[in-house]
Parts: C-alpha cells; sequence; structure tokens
C-alpha cells in the first residue's frame, strides 16, 4: 500500500512537472476532483481519443460518428431511470461536517484495518522463510489469515446485500457495528444514510421553477439514443450498426480521489451499437474481445488488464463486463462493455410518445432494436496509460557510467511530440540556423519540439520524460553533409542518416498505421 501511495504521488508530481494535467484552479487552492490539462497532457489525451475514434469508427463501415449537445431534455433522465436511481448512499459525520459514500467506508475499514493486518502477517512469514516463501499457500492456510479473510467476506456479504435491497438502515448499523469513525473529526457521530443522486442540476434562464431543471449529463449515451433513428434513417444504416461519440459527462461523486480516476466532470468515449434482439449476446462476446486487442495494441503487457464479468446485473442489462486495468493503486475497472437490452430506447419510445421502432425491411416488420454499449473514460484510459509508461531504469551515460533515467514508454504514436530538434550547441549561428530548417521541415507533418538549452544528454533525459519517440541531432557534421544524429528513446540506438530520409523514419515510428491495419484485422463483423 505504501509503495501504491508513492507510486500515485510520484505520477502526480510528474504530471504537474512536465504540464500534463494540473489541479483545477490552482492559484485558489484547486477545486475537489477536478482537473486541467496542460499542454503536454493535451497532447496526449488528443491522440487517445484519435487512435479510439479511428478504431471504433473509421475501422467500421457500419459505426458513425455523432457529437450532441451536454444537456438534454429533462425527460430524457427519467426515462434513463438516472432520475430515481442514480444514487449513491451517503452519509455524513456531525462533526466535521464530512459526506462520505457509506459502502466506501466500510471498503475502507476492511483494507485499513483487516488487509493491513493480513500484510503484515505476509510480511512477517517472509522475512522468515525467504526464498522457500509460498504466499498463495501461505493465505490458504495460515490460521489468522484464514481468520481476518472470513471476516472481509462476512462483512462484504452484508454490505452487499444492504445495497442490493436498498435497506440504508442496515448499511448504517454496519457502521456501527465495526465502530467506523470519520477520519477526520475520529468521532462516530453519524447520521442517517441517505440516497444522494448523482446528477448536477442547473437552470434554464427562459423557464422559471421545476421546469425548467435541467442536468448535466452524467453519460453521452443518452445522447445517442434519442439520435439513433436520425442517425439510421440520414446514414441509411441497416442493423447492425454503431454510434459513436467523445464527450464530456458530469457526476456529483462523493468520494472523489485517486487523481483523475474518479472525477467530477470528465470524458467518455461511447459507442452504442443497435442489434437485433436475440443476437445481442453474441455482439456482446465480439465486442468484449475486440476491445481487449484495442487495450492489447497499445503494447501494454497483457498483465496489466483482467475482464470482471458482473454477476449482480444493472436492471437494463443482460451482461455486463469490466475491463479492469492495473493502476497504481491495484485493479481497478477502466471500460464497460454491456448488454443493454431495448430497455433504453423502449423507455424514450414510453417518455416520449414517439415511435422510435426501427423498420427491417427483409423481414418486414418494426421491432426496437437491442444494444449493446462500449464505455471507456478518457481520462482513466490517460491515467492507465501514463501510469505504466512511466518507468525509471538504470542506462549507460556519455562516460560509459551507468545512471538513472526517468522514461515515459508511450505507444510511439501516444506520445505528445513525434520528435525533438536539438542543435549540439546553441552559440554556433550556423548550426541553430540548420536545425531551425530541419524544424520547418518536418513542423508541418509532426508535433516537434525545438530544444537548444543545456547539454545535449540533460536534454536527452528531458524528452524521455516526456515521452518523445525520436530526438534528431544536428552538430558540424551536418553542416559538411546533410546528416544527422537519430537517437531512439527505448533503444538508445542513436543512428546516422540524411535529413533527407528523416521525415520517413519518423512517420514509420510513430504513425498509427500499423496498429489499426493489425486491429483492422481483429473483428469478427
Ligand atoms: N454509458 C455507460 C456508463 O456510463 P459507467 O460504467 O458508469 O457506464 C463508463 O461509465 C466509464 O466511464 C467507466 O468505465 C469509467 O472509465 C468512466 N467513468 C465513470 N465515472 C467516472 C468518473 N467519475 N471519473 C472518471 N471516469 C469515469
Amino acid at each position: 500500500m505504501a509503495d501504491a501511495t508513492e507510486n500515485l504521488k510520484t505520477l502526480v508530481s510528474h504530471c504537474k512537472e512536465y504540464g500534463f494535467v494540473y489541479p483545477s484552479s490552482e492559484i485558489y487552492d484547486g477545486l475537489s476532483a477536478v482537473y486541467d490539462y496542460g499542454p503536454l497532457g493535451t497532447e496526449l489525451k488528443n491522440n487517445i481519443k484519435n487512435y479510439w475514434w479511428k478504431s471504433m469508427v473509421h475501422l467500421h463501415d457500419n459505426i458513425v460518428g455523432l457529437d450532441s449537445a451536454i444537456f438534454m431534455h429533462p425527460k430524457t433522465w427519467q426515462a434513463s431511470g438516472h432520475v430515481d436511481a442514480f444514487n449513491d448512499p451517503m452519509i455524513d459525520n456531525k462533526d466535521s461536517k464530512k459526506r462520505y459514500r457509506a459502502d466506501v467506508l466500510i471498503e475502507d475499514y476492511i483494507s485499513s484495518k483487516l488487509e493491513k493486518k493480513i500484510d503484515k502477517e505476509i510480511k512477517k512469514a517472509k522475512k522468515r522463510f525467504g526464498d522457500d516463501f509460498d504466499e498463495v499457500k501461505f493465505r490458504a492456510e495460515h490460521p489468522r489469515v484464514q481468520k481476518y479473510l472470513g471476516q472481509i467476506q462476512e462483512i462484504r456479504d452484508k454490505m452487499n446485500e444492504a445495497l442490493r435491497d436498498d435497506d440504508l438502515d442496515d448499511l448504517k448499523e454496519l457502521i456501527e457495528e465495526l465502530e467506523i469513525a470519520c477520519p477526520v473529526s475520529g468521532t462516530r457521530n453519524w447520521t442517517e444514510v441517505r440516497q444522494f443522486n448523482l446528477m448536477f442540476s442547473t437552470q434554464l434562464g427562459s423557464v422559471a421553477g421545476a421546469e425548467g431543471k435541467l442536468y448535466l449529463r452524467p453519460e453521452t449515451a443518452q445522447g445517442i439514443f434519442v439520435n439513433y433513428l436520425n442517425v439510421q434513417k440520414t446514414t441509411r444504416q441497416k442493423l447492425p450498426f454503431g454510434i459513436a461519440q467523445v464527450g464530456k459527462a458530469f457526476r456529483n461523486e462523493i468520494v472523489a480521489r485517486q487523481f483523475i480516476f474518479r472525477m467530477r466532470e470528465f470524458e467518455q468515449m461511447e459507442m452504442q451499437y443497435f442489434v437485433k434482439p436475440g443476437t445481442e449476446m453474441g455482439w456482446y462476446e465480439k465486442w468484449k474481445a475486440f476491445r481487449m486487442h484495442w487495450h492489447r495494441s497499445l503494447g501494454i503487457p497483457e498483465s496489466f488488464y483482467r475482464f470482471h464479468n458482473h454477476e449482480k446485473l444493472a436492471h437494463y442489462a443482460n451482461a455486463a463486463a469490466d475491463i479492469e486495468f492495473d493502476f497504481p493503486f491495484g485493479f481497478k475497472e477502466l471500460e464497460g462493455v454491456h448488454s443493454r437490452t431495448d430497455f433504453d430506447l423502449s423507455r424514450h419510445e414510453e417518455f416520449s410518445g414517439k415511435n422510435i421502432k426501427y423498420y427491417d425491411h427483409e423481414e418486414d416488420k418494426s421491432y426496437v432494436p437491442y444494444v449493446v454499449e462500449t464505455s471507456i473514460g478518457l481520462d482513466r484510459m490517460f491515467l492507465a496509460v501514463l501510469s505504466q509508461a512511466l518507468q525509471t531504469e538504470m542506462v549507460p551515460d556519455a562516460d560509459g557510467n551507468e545512471s538513472e533515467r526517468t522514461v515515459l514508454k508511450l505507444a510511439p504514436f501516444l506520445a505528445p511530440y513525434q520528435c525533438a530538434i536539438l542543435p549540439l550547441v546553441k552559440n554556433k549561428e550556423e548550426l541553430v540556423q540548420k536545425a531551425e530548417s530541419v524544424h520547418r521541415l518536418l513542423r508541418a507533418q509532426f508535433n516537434c519540439q525545438y530544444d537548444e538549452k543545456d547539454a545535449i544528454g540533460r536534454r536527452y533525459r528531458r524528452q524521455d520524460a516526456i515521452g518523445t519517440p525520436l530526438c534528431i541531432t544536428i552538430d558540424f557534421d551536418t553542416l559538411e553533409d546533410d546528416t544527422v544524429t537519430l537517437r531512439d528513446r527505448d533503444s538508445l540506438e542513436q543512428i546516422r542518416l540524411p535529413i533527407s530520409e528523416v521525415a520517413k523514419r519518423i512517420a514509420e515510428k510513430t504513425n498509427m498505421t500499423s496498429a489499426l491495419a493489425d486491429l483492422a484485422e481483429r473483428f469478427e463483423g
């Protein structure tokens, strides 16, 4: 746990230092769970978005894009169930006036009390048995560890039952039974547990009172549902077809923490795939597989990903799975793949009073399509990519000694800059002019950083720290023979090549074409 906290801290300060992510309105001490993306963060985020868009829209003839408004007619959210059921159980401490999610308080109790005790036993045993220590066996057999694991299971069972039955009294009772105290005041002076709706609301300027109440969308999906027939008709799609969208979503999360993992304003990349009723399970499996291929195509080791199939399904779903990622704080949901049945479209039909059935020419009948969705948080993907890419390693330096470097091993096509242009020294007019001419040659095709400050070794390290895949060094030989040195971020290999060949090399290294071509083979549509 200490390592996890340290790793996250290192990541947060790296993000701040190099301009990836800043706390929002920092000069006013920030706004909880809201963040701003800096210059490099914006580039990385755009590259992730672009890769997702190309793989989901451009690679599929039957998937098209949409950019629907954040504000929607308020009835949308009654139909979707968000007004009545998009709630978290919350509890306030009367002394500190702090608000908590009841289930998170209980989970925190489990990790800070019981899991900590298990970790302690494991550490002790590791020390005693050294290399012979078998953690799996130890966990399965050690009586004290078994006792703690049993207690954890019992608490989770009680909590899940209360959550499932919406039994807020039972949740409160469990908090009291475990003697959980407020981390701020240290007291157990709790209010009752209440349901808290996660939607932000605001007021339409021209309409007074409740009639004018608007919500900031908590998911982008509903914009797709209410437009599905417009899109189907204007693009003359037949089932199955998909609509994809990237956009902001807002949730008034009670517990927002772990940096950009859970925010109050975030971006989603969603795709709703409309299919013939009865065929949805096949499409659900295909999309699950394709989305995992997409993640793996970024070069991140397989061990960072796993599926978590939902046993307890939301009322609108007949199958659901998360793609979980091993974040610095453990495996957590990164993306959801859901088979949402015809719930949303049927509800919109009911609440709007409009016929939004699809007419199937082949079968000469109308019906409401079923929907399989893939939904991923762009910010969460950003965090996943960055946390895996940020590494420190020992490498040989210019004197032949080993030294530590910090490097962002991003997939080259995601890197904020594709290359850096570095004149060997900055006080030689001809060198600088030559370097500037190389910059002018490349900047229309690539995002290049020009850097002439500090010794070349330090500049290489700076580029490593922001993930630039290639550095181009202009030196005195360049003036003689029009060749430059190309340094590779990962292999550290340096090769000499003519300026006329540089653009081709950078394109080969950094474009997403081959990753996309490979993905195109992987969808069994
Ligand atoms: N349309 C389905 C839907 O919204 P969800 O599981 O609630 O499903 C989908 O959200 C994805 O959106 C999550 O897997 C996560 O990546 C991202 N997400 C959800 N809440 C978030 C938050 N508060 N901050 C950042 N990302 C979030």
